[in-house]
C-alpha cells in the first residue's frame, strides 16, 4: 500500500480533484437512505468526498488511519474526523446510519476487509447501509489497453473488494445486497506508460515471455501519455436486517 502520509499532498489533484468527489458523493447519496443522518466515511482520506455528502441534515464523520491525510480532512468538514484503524473501528454499537467505504478494500488483506465488514455491522444502526466500492480494476473494460493487457487475465490473484467477496462476507454479518450505482473517476483514465510500469508488479505470477509480449503490446499503442476513457468505478449497497 502507498504510505498515504507522503501521498497526501498530491492526493486531490491526482485522483481527479472535486468533479471526482462530486460524482462519488452524488452516487452515494442515491444509495443512502433518506432518514440518514450520520454517516461514517472509513478510510475517508482527505475528505473530499465527505464534504460532498454533507448536508444540513446530514454528518459525515471521516474515519482514516493516515495523519497526513486527516490533516486536510479536518479543514474540509470542520474537525470532524478521527485516526482509526478501520479493522478496528472504535464506535459504539449500532451507533451510525451509514458506513461509506470508497477505494478501501481493494488496498487490504482479505482478513482486514473481513474484520471490517464484521465492525460495520456492529456500528450500524438496524436498516443502516454500508456502501462500497468493489472492483476496483475492472474499472477501465474497453480501452485499447485493457484488450493489451487480457492474455495476463487470468494470472491476476482475487481482488479483496471483488464483489463475491464482499457479498460472501457480508452476508455472514446479516447485511443484504440491496442497490448498486456507478460513478466516473473523472482524470482517473490509465496510460499505456503508466500501465507498462506497473505490469512486473501487478502480474507477478505471468510467465516472464508473456509478460514481455504485453508491455511490447503496450508499447505500440498511439499516444503512450495520454489517458484514456475515464474509468467507470460500481459502487454496492449492503443493509444491515431490521
Ligand atoms: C485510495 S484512498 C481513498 C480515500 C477516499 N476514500 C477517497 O475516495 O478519496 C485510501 C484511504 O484509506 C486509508 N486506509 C488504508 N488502510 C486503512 C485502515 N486500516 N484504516 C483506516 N484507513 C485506512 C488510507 O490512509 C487512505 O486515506
Amino acid at each position: 500500500m502507498l504510505d498515504y502520509d507522503d501521498e497526501a499532498a498530491h492526493y486531490d489533484r491526482t485522483r481527479g480533484g472535486r468533479p471526482r468527489a462530486l460524482a462519488a458523493a452524488s452516487a452515494i447519496s442515491g444509495l443512502l437512505p433518506a432518514r440518514a443522518s450520520i454517516v461514517l466515511d472509513l478510510g475517508g482520506g482527505t475528505g473530499a468526498v465527505a464534504t460532498e455528502l454533507t448536508t444540513p441534515e446530514r454528518t459525515v464523520l471521516v474515519a482514516d488511519a493516515s495523519v497526513g491525510m486527516l490533516r486536510l480532512a479536518a479543514k474540509r468538514v470542520d474537525g470532524r474526523c478521527a485516526q482509526v484503524d478501520a479493522t478496528v473501528m472504535p464506535f459504539r454499537d449500532a451507533s451510525v446510519d451509514a458506513v461509506v467505504c470508497v477505494w478501501l478494500f481493494h488496498l487490504l488483506t482479505e482478513s482486514d476487509v473481513a474484520a471490517i465488514v464484521a465492525a460495520t455491522a456492529r456500528v450500524l444502526r438496524s436498516g443502516g447501509v454500508l456502501v462500497t466500492t468493489v472492483d476496483k480494476r475492472d474499472a477501465s473494460p474497453s480501452t485499447d489497453i485493457a484488450t493489451a493487457l487480457a492474455p495476463l487475465r487470468p494470472y491476476r490473484s482475487t481482488a479483496t473488494d471483488a464483489t463475491a467477496t464482499i457479498d460472501a462476507l457480508t452476508a455472514r454479518h446479516g447485511l443484504r445486497r440491496t442497490g448498486t450505482a456507478t460513478f466516473t473517476g473523472v482524470g482517473q483514465g490509465w496510460t499505456p506508460l503508466g500501465i507498462i510500469d506497473d505490469v512486473d508488479g501487478r502480474y507477478s505470477a505471468a510467465p516472464d515471455s508473456m509478460r514481455s509480449a504485453v508491455i511490447r503490446a503496450l508499447s505500440g499503442l498511439p499516444d503512450p501519455e495520454r489517458p484514456r476513457a475515464d474509468p467507470v468505478y460500481t459502487l454496492v449497497r449492503y443493509t444491515k436486517d431490521v
